[in-house]
């Protein structure tokens, strides 16, 4: 198949792109390089030993989509292209509404101008907001606590529309749980451009000597030893439910959301020891207040995806940290060092 990756080059699209290729799908990336570097595809290229048309330019941009579309004719999309900083949503909301609802929209119109009806969306577990019951569950109510959550779940009520209002459509919506981990190879993993967000390449920073400690951002939660719990899943199992979510488009017309978890919750705590065990190294760690907007714990329900997309998750924690220090230590300053 004929597969269109957008934001191909950042951390999880570049992961399914490898996923896509080994299972002999034919891919083209558009990526504007925000956040992200052409060095990835060249990576991906090496460790796939095939072919990536690649195409630098804004998924808003109408007229890099139609030329997309005339030239590789793609039978499906995969939609990574976004951005992601819940904090920055709250101080930038119109650029995030722009690019994470504004970019759905443009590519649904040039898919449509091209025939093309099948699209795979990249969502976040964060549309479900604080849990009336865990795990959640597809049905569990979605009321998103960030802008980055609205824009998500705003995307995903187009998507849906859209699927809707032609029997020839299929919008699959792939809810990501926390991802986490890198590529067997050590080539391709994470690199945040800035100090990181999220815990894991924080902890990653650490262990290679860029950052002196890990602030553990509340101690008080209810939880069994007060550090929040997420569901943490491997990105080569997230980058293959992708695949399985395509195969399933090509049979099922309509909407569907899945969660794309592993069922199990780590605390912060647990991620620092089982980093340490990867690494043989201590993390150092301080305590510091809760931050603003976090939830105690959240873990998915993934029964949908293992019933309906043939999925799980197959890599443990452990798997998680190993292929994290593998990627880190092997490239101590992400892609920069070439
Ligand atoms: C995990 C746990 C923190 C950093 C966010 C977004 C979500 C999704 C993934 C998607 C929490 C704690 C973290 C640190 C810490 N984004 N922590 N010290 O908050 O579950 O999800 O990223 O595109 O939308 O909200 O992930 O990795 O930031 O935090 O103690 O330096 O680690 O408080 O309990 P989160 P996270």
């Amino acid at each position: 198949m004929h597969v269109l990756v957008t934001g191909g080059a950042g951390y999880i699209g570049s992961h399914t792109l490898i996923e896509l290729m080994a299972e002999g799908h034919d891919v083209c990336v558009l990526d504007n390089y925000a956040n992200a570097t052409p060095e990835v595809l060249t990576r991906v290229r090496t460790l796939s030993n095939g072919q990536i048309a690649d195409y630098r330019g804004d998924v808003r941009d109408a007229a890099i989509l139609d030329q997309i579309m005339q030239d590789f004719a793609p039978d499906a999309v995969v939609h990574f292209a976004g951005l992601k900083a819940v904090s920055e949503s709250q101080q930038k909301p119109l650029t995030y509404y722009d690019v994470n609802v504004g970019g759905t929209l443009a590519l649904l119109h040039a898919m449509d101008r091209a025939g093309c009806g099948r699209i795979i969306f990249s969502s976040s577990a964060t549309v479900y907001g604080e849990p009336d019951y865990l795990p959640y569950d597809e049905a569990h109510p979605t009321r998103p606590a960030s802008v980055y959550g609205r824009t998500k779940l705003m995307a995903e009520q187009v998507l849906t529309d859209w699927a809707g209002a032609d029997p020839g459509r299929s919008a699959v919506i792939l809810r990501y749980f926390n991802p986490v981990g890198a590529h067997g190879s050590a080539r391709i993993g994470e690199d945040p451009q800035d100090i990181p967000n999220n815990l894991m390449p924080y902890i990653a920073q650490v262990a290679v000597g860029r950052r002196p400690a890990l602030t553990i951002f509340g101690d008080d939660y209810d939880t069994p030893d007060g550090t929040g719990q997420r569901d943490y899943i491997h990105v080569v199992d997230l980058a293959r439910a992708h695949v399985a979510a395509l195969d399933y488009a090509g049979r099922t017309p309509g909407v569907r959301p899945f969660n794309i978890g592993t069922g199990q919750s780590y605390s912060v705590i647990d991620m620092v020891r089982a980093f340490e065990r990867a690494c043989g190294q201590t993390i150092p760690t301080r305590q510091a207040p809760r931050r603003a907007g976090d939830i105690a714990a959240m873990q998915a329900d993934p029964a949908r995806a293992q019933a309906e997309l043939g999925w799980r998750a197959q890599h443990d924690l452990d798997a998680m940290t190993a292929s994290t220090w593998a990627w880190q230590s092997a490239n101590p300053h992400g892609y920069d060092a070439g």
